[in-house]
């Protein structure tokens, strides 16, 4: 068995065994085990969170004291104390609808976003960070100034323009590829902290 191969299925075990609806869970769990972004009584917004596995993460994470609001196309069965939406967050109407369900604007944006690939890199990456970048603007109604956010991103010609962008509206940010995540895969983690939140910032 190939070495990605066996990860793969060692993950996929794990999440079996754990109780954890993707092997995704394991990229946010090693993420935040370097970032600490995850914190006990913070509100968080997870976009593109079906089926689950990054809400179960988060929700422990933030225990009862804290607010977890997942949105996505699919439908995602109920996870105890998670306010589950489904919907596009290229609705416009999106952003009001989760600030709605937030008592106040949120700690933390998580975003896994991935459209349905194609196979084509270029074509699949242009949509990923098209993706991405709809979820930033949502960063600019539901995150609070401060607050910290991590973007799952595919790798291509775009991606350097999109972190110039994401470095105008945080004070830093980090390139993670957690081990959870496969080698051979596009995808990386941009790991932003300190939004800085003005309107003057806000992508056109
Ligand atoms: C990699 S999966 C997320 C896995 C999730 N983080 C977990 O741990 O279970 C990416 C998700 O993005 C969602 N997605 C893609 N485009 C979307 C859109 N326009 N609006 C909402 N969700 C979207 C997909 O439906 C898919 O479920």
């Amino acid at each position: 068995m190939r070495l990605a191969d066996a990860r793969k299925d060692r993950y996929r075990r794990l999440a079996k065994d754990q109780g954890y609806r993707s092997r995704s869970a394991y990229k946010l769990l090693q993420i935040n085990k370097s970032y600490k972004i995850l914190k006990k009584g913070l509100s968080v917004v997870d976009l593109g969170s079906a089926p689950g596995g990054w809400v179960q993460v988060t929700q422990r994470e933030v225990g009862s004291s804290g607010k977890v609001v997942g949105i996505d196309l699919k439908e995602i069965e109920p996870i105890n104390g998670a306010v589950l939406l489904q919907g596009d967050i290229q609705d416009p109407a999106i952003a009001a609808i989760v600030i709605d369900k937030l008592d106040s604007k949120a700690d933390v944006l998580l975003s896994d976003l991935a459209p349905n690939v194609s196979g084509v890199w270029d074509i699949d990456h242009a949509r990923q960070i098209s993706l991405t970048k709809t979820g930033l603007m949502i960063a600019h109604r539901v995150l609070r100034k401060g607050g910290n956010a991590v973007f799952k991103v595919f790798e291509g010609s775009m991606l350097e323009e999109l972190k110039s962008e994401m470095r105008h509206n945080f004070e830093r940010i980090q390139v993670s590829k957690p081990e959870a995540s496969r080698q051979e895969s596009s995808e990386m983690y941009l790991v932003c902290f300190n939004f800085r939140a003005g309107d003057t910032l806000q992508p056109k």
